[in-house]
Parts: structure tokens; C-alpha cells; sequence
């Protein structure tokens, strides 16, 4: 077990801190062994390797919903895959993620975990699996079951209650601070969060309480890039932003938004140089093509 440095000013707080990402890392070092004791011989990352990069390298975080995806992102070296509530709207073709259930999210973690990629598997608990802390418990543990290593939630001191306690039942949290996207239809829109001085101080005293419940990174959505800049200097564990600015100690994207595989988004954040999707049309169109005359008419 490793001891994590902090800057936690309250000594039982410390050690509650520190208690609580260490019960969460040993359980996934332990998993993580055991089915490393086959032939594997490459490291797998873990939230202890992931919050190790902060200050050393980029952290570089995708999206997965899939087999093939994860099998690409891990050929790529990709760390930290997320299997994402995006999944609603570039998968299942819902308009945000408000509609994706934890049987939804199941069924996709299941399938990235049987790639076995050597990046960490974050799966999003999705909107209503976490009012409380014994559903949100509840919740975590099922996307464990299916093969998650961390869980991702949307928001900061609000939901403290809950993050304690999936981490106190051993499993790593990945934070999410910023424009939250399960609330967008309260917000009435995907709005940049930290333009003024409320919000800046919200986010600071969440990203500083996140850390302080034991989560081992924190995703930043839609922060201005100032802000982000000082969440990023304030925490001793790793910020990846999304649209955010380049302060973060890594960036994470909506995997088929890189690509520029998504049929009706591209969002502003990003200038892909290809548009994946039309060459893919292309090819089908190509191959559309060739088909025989006889092999579409049957007398
Ligand atoms: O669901 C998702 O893909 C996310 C990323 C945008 C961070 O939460």
C-alpha cells in the first residue's frame, strides 16, 4: 500500500483521505494481479499510475463503448478509457445522456472489459443511479461487475455523500466538475462554467473537496481555461479537460468526435483534420458500386 502525498489541512481528514484511496487501489492492484498472473507481462495502469503522470506526462483519455474501440485506443497507448453516458447520444442516438439507464451502460462496459486493455476502464454512473449513497453504491458495484475499475460521477460537494461511499466500498472515483451534461436540460443548454467569480470559487472548493474524499483524478468540462489552470495548480491529483484550454494534465475527448465519425456533431473544441465518416461513405459508396447487376435482380 502507498502512502499519497496531499495538502489535506485536518490530520483525521488526512487519514480518512488517504484510507480511502488506498482501500480503492488495493482492491483494483489486487484484481488487476490476479488476472495478470497469466502471461501478461505489460503494466497496466491503474488510478495510482494514472494520478502518478500529474507534473511528469499528458494524460491522454478516450472514450470506449465498444470491443473494437477499446482494442484501437489500447494498440494507440491510450491510459484511461471511458466508457461514457456519451454513449447516449453517439451510440444510441438519444439527444443527451439524460435517457442512458445502468443496464445501458453494463452492456458497453461489458464489452470494452473483454478487450482487457491495459488502460484503466472509468465507466459514468448515469443520471439517477447515485441520489444516495447506498444507491450510488449499488450502482458503482454493478458496472464493477461488468467490468469497470473506476466509476465517473457529475459534480462536487453535492454528491460528497455518495462519492465517500463508493470509494469507502473500494472502488476509484474519477471526478467530473464544470458544464455537467446530466443536468443540461436544467441548464437549458452546454454552458462554460467559471466566468464569474461564484462560479470559479464553486469549482475550487469542489475540486478541492473531490480530492479530499480520495477521488484519483478529475475531469474538467467546459471550465474557462483560467479556471482550469488553477484547479489543475490546486489539486495534487491529475485534471483531464474537455474543452477546458491546455492547462489541464491531460485532455479527454468523445472518441468518435476525433475521428469525426459522429453523423450530426462536431463540437467546437475540436478541428479534425479528416472527417473519418467520409471516407468511410466513400468506401461503402465504392463498394456499393461493384456490386454485379445480377446479384440485385432476381427473375
Ligand atoms: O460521457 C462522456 O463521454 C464524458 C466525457 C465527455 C468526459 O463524460
Amino acid at each position: 500500500m502507498v502512502l499519497v502525498r496531499h495538502t489535506v489541512a485536518r490530520p483525521e481528514a488526512r487519514w480518512l483521505t488517504s484510507h480511502r484511496l488506498c482501500l480503492a487501489e488495493f482492491a483494483l492492484e489486487r484484481k488487476r494481479g490476479k488476472e495478470d498472473s497469466g502471461e501478461v507481462s505489460e503494466a497496466r495502469e491503474t488510478p495510482k499510475t494514472i494520478r502518478q503522470r500529474k507534473g511528469r506526462e499528458p494524460i491522454a483519455a478516450l472514450t470506449a463503448y465498444d470491443y473494437p474501440m477499446a482494442r484501437l485506443l489500447d494498440d494507440a497507448g491510450v491510459p484511461l478509457l471511458l466508457v461514457g453516458d456519451s454513449l447516449g447520444m453517439v451510440i444510441l442516438g438519444y439527444p443527451d445522456t439524460t435517457h442512458v439507464t445502468l443496464d445501458e451502460m453494463a452492456h458497453h462496459v461489458r464489452a470494452v472489459a473483454r478487450a482487457k486493455p491495459r488502460g484503466l476502464v472509468a465507466a459514468d454512473l448515469p443520471i439517477k443511479t447515485y441520489e444516495t449513497a447506498t444507491q450510488a453504491v449499488e450502482s458503482a458495484k454493478r458496472l464493477v461487475d461488468a467490468g469497470a475499475e473506476a466509476v465517473k460521477a457529475e459534480g462536487g460537494r453535492p454528491i460528497l455523500p455518495q462519492i465517500e461511499a463508493i470509494l469507502a466500498a473500494g472502488i476509484p472515483v474519477l471526478g467530473h466538475l464544470g458544464m455537467l451534461p446530466q443536468h443540461v436540460l436544467d441548464e437549458g443548454g452546454y454552458r462554460i462554467k467559471g466566468r464569474d467569480e461564484a462560479q470559479r470559487k464553486a469549482l475550487l472548493a469542489d475540486a478541492r473537496a473531490l480530492r479530499q474524499a480520495g477521488a484519483f483524478c478529475i475531469v474538467l468540462e467546459l471550465v474557462t481555461p483560467a479556471v482550469a489552470g488553477e484547479i489543475t495548480r490546486l489539486v495534487d491529483i491529475p485534471t483531464v479537460g474537455i474543452g477546458s484550454g491546455d492547462e489541464c494534465d491531460g485532455q479527454i475527448l468523445v472518441t468518435t468526435d476525433l475521428l469525426g465519425t459522429s453523423p450530426d456533431f462536431i463540437p467546437k473544441h475540436i478541428q479534425p483534420d479528416e472527417l473519418l465518416r467520409d471516407r468511410m461513405v466513400g468506401i461503402i459508396r465504392a463498394w456499393r458500386e461493384t456490386l454485379p447487376e445480377t446479384s440485385a435482380t432476381h427473375e
